[in-house]
């Protein structure tokens, strides 16, 4: 069930994406080229999956959550191309292919990741591709600001290359991990329920529940695959984060326990979805997805 509704939420947010990469100018072909190689090669799309699912769990249609879908997806992919870079993780492989800077240059990944972040605004901004009232772009743009900003994943992976051959207590690993990866995907959560244009508070406090268990849950699993995985499942280098020294669940708690805990984020994020009705099925694959995946 979750693969149908993956490659048909995939399908919508790629055409959306797709759309986003004509450079205006031959000069200014290379780094479009650039933006699109990093945001059309073949992610797995959970983010927006979750705003899709936000907004469907609410009883919102997909078309009021193309525009989210794309912004939360620019910004995840900025931030990957940034994460590989040689000044951060310094990866050559990224789903299954040559990193951004590997691909072209340095600079030209650096002006991508620019580029990516600002476009996730844009699209946010319009009236055409988010089509929702001033009021409603406003506070989406706001939301993700935040969650991608200081406060949120630029704030985490801050905390993640200042951390390198430190030990990190739990909860101090838990704030990186909530900061770097959780903040966006509780953004894409929200944005997807704001699209909608019927959440209550009460819904969107359920749904925050939700989005803070699965959105840890996600690295947790993350670092697990680090450990675990192989690099042709994975696409990107297996067994990075212990050779970089990385704080990590696994290395703080070991493999078991980071796997015991990932079930019950999930199960943290299923309870606080009780009060759903069927409407929320693809929210709760989702959770379930997350921990399971393999790559
Ligand atoms: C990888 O994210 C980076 C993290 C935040 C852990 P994904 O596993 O969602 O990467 P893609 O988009 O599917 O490649
Ligand atoms: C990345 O975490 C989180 C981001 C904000 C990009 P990782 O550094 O663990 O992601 P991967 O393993 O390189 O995909
Ligand atoms: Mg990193
Ligand atoms: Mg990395
Ligand atoms: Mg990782």
């Amino acid at each position: 069930m979750i693969a149908t509704y993956q490659a048909q939420c995939q399908q919508r947010v790629d055409t959306a994406l797709a759309s986003l990469f004509a450079a205006p100018h031959s000069e200014l072909q290379r780094l479009y080229h650039a933006m699109c190689y990093s945001v059309t090669n073949g992610g797995k799309r959970v983010r927006p999956l979750l705003v899709y699912a936000a907004c469907e769990a609410l009883g919102g249609q997909p078309e009021q959550a193309d525009g989210a879908a794309c912004a939360v997806e620019l910004i995840h992919a900025y931030s990957l191309v940034h994460d590989d870079l040689p000044a951060m993780d310094d990866d050559d492989l990224r789903r299954g292919q040559p990193t951004t800077h590997k691909a072209f240059d340095e600079a030209l990944a650096i002006l991508a990741g620019d580029a990516l972040q600002s476009l996730a605004f844009e699209v946010l901004a319009d009236p055409v591709r988010n089509p929702h009232d001033a009021e409603l772009r406003l506070t989406m743009i706001t939301s993700l600001a935040h969650a991608a900003g200081p406060a949120g994943m630029v704030g985490g992976q801050a905390i993640d290359l200042g951390s390198v051959g430190h030990k990190l207590d739990q909860a101090a690993l838990e704030l990186m991990h909530r900061h770097k990866t959780g903040a966006l995907i509780e953004a894409s959560v929200r944005l997807g329920a704001l699209a909608s244009a019927r959440a209550d508070d009460r819904e969107l406090q359920a749904l925050h529940t939700y989005a803070r268990a699965i959105g840890l849950a996600f690295q947790v699993q993350d670092d697990i695959l680090d450990v675990e995985s192989d690099t042709t499942t994975l696409g990107k280098t297996q067994g990075k984060d212990q050779a970089h020294d990385k704080p990590t669940y696994p290395a703080l708690l070991g493999l078991d326990a980071a796997k015991a805990y990932a079930l019950e984020l999930r199960d943290q994020a299923l309870h606080a979805l009780r009060p759903f009705d069927h409407a929320a099925e693809p929210l709760r694959e989702l959770a379930r997805y997350i921990v399971e995946r393999q790559h």
